[in-house]
């Protein structure tokens, strides 16, 4: 449970915040990119977080960030067909996928056109594969973005649901959101392995929940985003000034 304050950048405006959120992604990627030759990503839907991908594949990012070591994971899909607006692998696609020429080998999207519970264990057993662990260790993401909801979800990790009290499972087949389809998320217990986790918030319809969650206020203790606190890595909120406008100076 987050106990501190989390640490968070404010910024102007929404597209100010979405520079800053392409920044940091850009400079993770290099460092990782230079230190271990691979940078293995997780990336949400929703508005925001779309904004800063939109950034990613425009000239100024699109031409210096080290693509050809990026490995790109989903943290969580709706069940819907990858060309319906909601998903979340046709939004990124169409922001940044569609402006790159990354070999299929380093997307992973999550499976869709199978049952949900066999998609997440087959997008578990991908995501394990990859970062070759072993049975009881989860893997280490070098980043992971995420959104944030106004009832305080993040992923697809709904209030009171009981996938939130997942120890075990990396991924997980859920029903809920908006819209109420199924889904398929990341876990916490898979989420907080990562190195560094940033959440994004953007708007006045965010102000009431960022201000509850940052003052840790105890009506809102069950908030699955307040589960979010790394074993060993960072988590950094960055907001525009609309989000941030209800917390105490
Ligand atoms: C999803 C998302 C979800 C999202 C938040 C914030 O697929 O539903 O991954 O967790 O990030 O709901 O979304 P907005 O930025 O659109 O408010």
């Amino acid at each position: 449970m987050m106990d501190r304050k989390p640490k968070i950048l404010i910024y102007d405006s929404e597209k100010d915040l979405a520079m800053g959120a392409a920044l940091v992604f850009s400079e993770i990627a290099f460092d990782c990119a230079a230190a271990q030759g691979r940078f293995a990503v997780a990336l949400s839907g929703g508005a925001t977080p779309r904004a800063m991908y939109r950034l990613l594949a425009g000239e100024e990012h699109r031409t210096y960030i080290p693509w050809n070591s990026i490995h790109l994971f989903w943290v969580d899909e709706r069940l819907v067909p990858r060309g319906d607006r909601e998903s979340n692998y046709g939004g990124i696609r169409k922001e940044l996928l569609r402006h790159l020429s990354l070999p299929e080998g380093q997307i992973h999207p999550i499976p869709v056109d199978i049952p949900a519970a066999d998609g997440a264990l087959q997008y578990e057993q991908s995501i394990r594969r990859f970062f070759r662990t072993e049975e009881g260790k989860a893997p280490v993401f070098d980043l992971i973005v995420l959104g944030l909801g106004e009832d305080g979800h993040t992923a697809s990790l709904f209030p009171a649901h009981p996938a939130l009290e997942e120890k075990e499972k990396l991924v997980l087949a859920v029903r809920g959101g908006m819209p109420d389809v199924d889904r398929i998320t990341m876990t916490l217990p898979l989420i907080n392995q990562a190195s560094r986790i940033i959440v994004l918030a953007s708007g006045k319809r965010k102000a009431r929940i960022v201000a509850r969650i940052v003052s840790g206020d105890p009506a809102y203790r069950p908030a699955p985003i307040r589960r979010i606190e790394p074993v060993n890595g960072k988590v950094l909120w960055m907001m525009d000034r609309n989000a941030a406008s209800e917390l105490a100076q």
